[in-house]
């Protein structure tokens, strides 16, 4: 089994829900950089203040804020991880090649979960964060278009890349990749 993944795609894809499902079942740290980020926001550090204007206005919070939160919590985990929501731009994921070649933990697969936008709008709206309004769902898909959807290429040309199911219930996209992981 794959023990060094990371999830790609747009807000509202459900990389969180399949990499919750997926960490529990398969023992691995679920690290999410945007659930990090809330809990700074929630514990009113000088990061969550730092983070929290710019994760409501949907824009990528900045790539040393991120990074410092992604390398104390990879180089304290012994064992499999599984990567939500970053690396989300070309210097981040280039960070993380460093990092993990210190960490001698190399990347095993990249899944990716695309939707089309009206779906993902909807599934956002229907959760409704404090980041899911239409404008700034709009935006967050912009945002993910610009910066982030050129990794695709970037782990496809390193084959590592395998899409997987993001339509279908919960149930049946969890299934589908644990096949592709198997
Ligand atoms: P982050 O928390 O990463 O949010 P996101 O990428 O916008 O992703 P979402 O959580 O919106 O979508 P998801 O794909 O995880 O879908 P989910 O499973 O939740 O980032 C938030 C902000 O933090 C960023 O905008 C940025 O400011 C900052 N940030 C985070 N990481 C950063 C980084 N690396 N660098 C810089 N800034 C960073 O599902 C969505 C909804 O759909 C849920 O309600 C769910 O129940 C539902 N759903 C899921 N699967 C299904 C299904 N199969 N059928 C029907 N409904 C479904």
């Amino acid at each position: 089994m794959t023990h060094r993944l990371l999830f790609l795609g747009p807000p509202g894809a459900g990389k969180g829900t399949q990499a919750e499902h997926l960490a529990l079942s398969h023992q691995l740290l679920h690290l999410s950089t945007g659930d990090l980020l809330r809990a700074e926001v929630k514990a009113g550090s000088q990061l969550g203040l730092e983070a929290e204007a710019v994760m409501n206005r949907g824009e990528l919070v900045s790539d040393a804020l991120v990074l410092a939160i992604v390398r104390s919590t990879l180089s304290k985990h012994q064992g499999g991880w599984l990567l939500d929501g970053f690396p989300r731009n070309l210097p981040q994921a280039q960070a993380l090649d460093k990092l993990l070649l210190e960490l001698n933990q190399p990347l095993q697969k990249v899944l990716l979960m695309e939707l089309g936008d009206d779906e993902l709008v909807q599934r956002l709206l229907a959760r409704g964060r404090t980041d899911d309004n239409e404008a700034v769902i709009r935006h967050r898909l912009q945002v993910y278009r610009d910066q982030t959807k050129p990794l695709i290429e970037y782990y496809q040309n390193r084959g590592q890349l395998q899409a997987v199911p993001s339509t279908g219930s919960v149930e049946s996209v969890a299934t589908a990749i644990a096949l592709v992981l198997q």
